[in-house]
């Protein structure tokens, strides 16, 4: 089959975050929204059908997981990820956010300190520091167009109270697939120090083609495997995260014991209807449509690439390996970040985020959505480069 990924749809009157908050963060509703981390690819219809199906009964009360869900979420993980997980390790995450926030509540106290390598997906401080953890930056340093660890740097961040390290794999927004020698180095460096590690694998099913696969922490050493709490999802590959459904993976007994009473005890452990039946349906059914997805957003990304070195040399885009997010430098445009935005969302007509929200490293750049039709990329880039023209002339 087929899919469609041309196809424009409308999401007024959704209550989409990315449409209802652009004046709040763009200061106009005028623009294209290209920002906040999810698709303008329709959900797949098998996800769309087993809800569907499961609303032709008329009572929608309290819900245990279906029977396959837990072996579902197995199989896809050991099928995908080379990672020969176990059952009993999986649990039920209502979202991967939140679990970032209860691991941080359930396995640190107030005080502690818990690294994490910026520029990197924002709520990464939001749930370090409104929880009263200190943030300690590793921050990232980029070589040939890419984002590489500083190992140099973190051995100098560990101190006596370090209790956690929150890792983004792949890398959100730099679109890195980390490798296997990569991730090796920095779990023996957080064995030596004795810390664990919080690995969010949210864009592992996202690598795109030509960029190897992705490598599950937990995977690349025995310590590793005892100390590492992974997250994963369907929601973001199949363009569902409105149902929040997402699950964690600890194989040591003692971790995932203190991280599943937690949840417990915030009787957060278990998901509403539509976020199993999702699942599910994903896990099941999906592995066709996400290889199409990936193709028509790497061709979106080649594009954008294209498009920038043949016509807007000033912005420089990092190409991602994983993900449908363009990390954009557009540091010899001349301007402030803040007034890059600006620039950006008033004169461009281009809702994109603002690099500086990702912490130290962000300063010049902006980050780009291209999971849309191409035709929204095509007119977001010819609005980009008018723009740049009429500064560039006016100079
Ligand atoms: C690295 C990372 N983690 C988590 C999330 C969101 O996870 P959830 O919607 O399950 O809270 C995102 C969304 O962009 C992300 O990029």
């Amino acid at each position: 089959m087929l899919y469609n990924f041309d196809e424009i749809i409308d999401r007024k009157d959704t209550n989409a975050v990315k449409v209802e908050r652009c004046k709040a963060l763009f200061g106009t509703e005028e623009v294209l929204p290209l920002w906040v981390a999810d698709m303008d690819f329709r959900t797949p219809d098998f996800i769309l059908t087993a809800i569907r199906r499961r609303l032709e009964h008329p009572i929608l009360g309290y819900t245990v997981p279906p029977a396959n869900f837990y072996p579902i979420m197995q199989k896809w993980i050991t099928d995908h990820h080379n990672w020969d997980v176990k059952c009993e390790w999986i649990g039920f995450l209502p979202g991967i956010v939140p679990g970032l926030a209860f691991a941080v509540q359930s396995l640190t106290e107030e005080g502690d300190e818990i690294i994490v390598q910026p520029p990197v997906y924002y709520p990464f401080f939001h749930v370090v520091q409104n929880n009263h953890r200190t943030l300690v930056y590793n921050q990232l340093k980029e070589e040939n167009g890419k984002y590489v660890m500083d190992f140099e740097d973190l051995e100098q961040k560990f101190t006596a109270k370090t209790r956690l390290l929150i890792l983004c794999n792949p890398h959100n927004p730099g679109g890195r697939v980390w490798t296997r020698k990569e991730l090796e180095q920095f779990a023996a460096v957080c064995e030596k120090h004795q810390v664990t590690i919080i690995s969010d694998e949210i864009h592992a099913d996202m690598v795109l083609p030509g960029n190897g696969v992705h490598t599950p922490l937990a995977t690349v050493s025995e310590w590793a495997e005892n100390n590492t709490v992974t997250f994963m999802a369907p929601t973001k590959v199949f363009n569902m995260p409105g149902l929040i459904s997402s699950e964690y993976i600890i194989p040591n007994a003692k971790l995932r014991h203190r991280f599943a009473e937690f949840l417990e005890a915030s009787e957060m452990n278990s998901g509403n209807i539509f976020a199993y039946i999702g699942a599910v349906a994903a896990y099941e059914s999906g592995e066709e449509w996400r290889v199409q997805m990936l193709d028509y957003v790497k061709a979106n990304i080649d594009f954008v690439k294209d498009y920038l070195e043949k016509n807007i040399p000033q912005i420089v885009a990092m190409i991602p390996e994983a993900s449908f997010l363009v990390w954009l430098n557009c540091k010899d445009l001349g301007m402030e970040t803040d007034e890059l935005h600006k620039f950006f969302s008033l004169e461009a007509g281009l809702g994109l985020n603002k690099g500086t929200v990702f912490g130290p490293g962000g300063e010049y750049h902006l980050r780009l959505n291209v999971a849309c039709a191409r035709k929204v990329l095509e007119q977001a880039m010819k609005q980009l480069k008018d723009a740049v023209e009429k500064i560039v002339g006016s100079r």
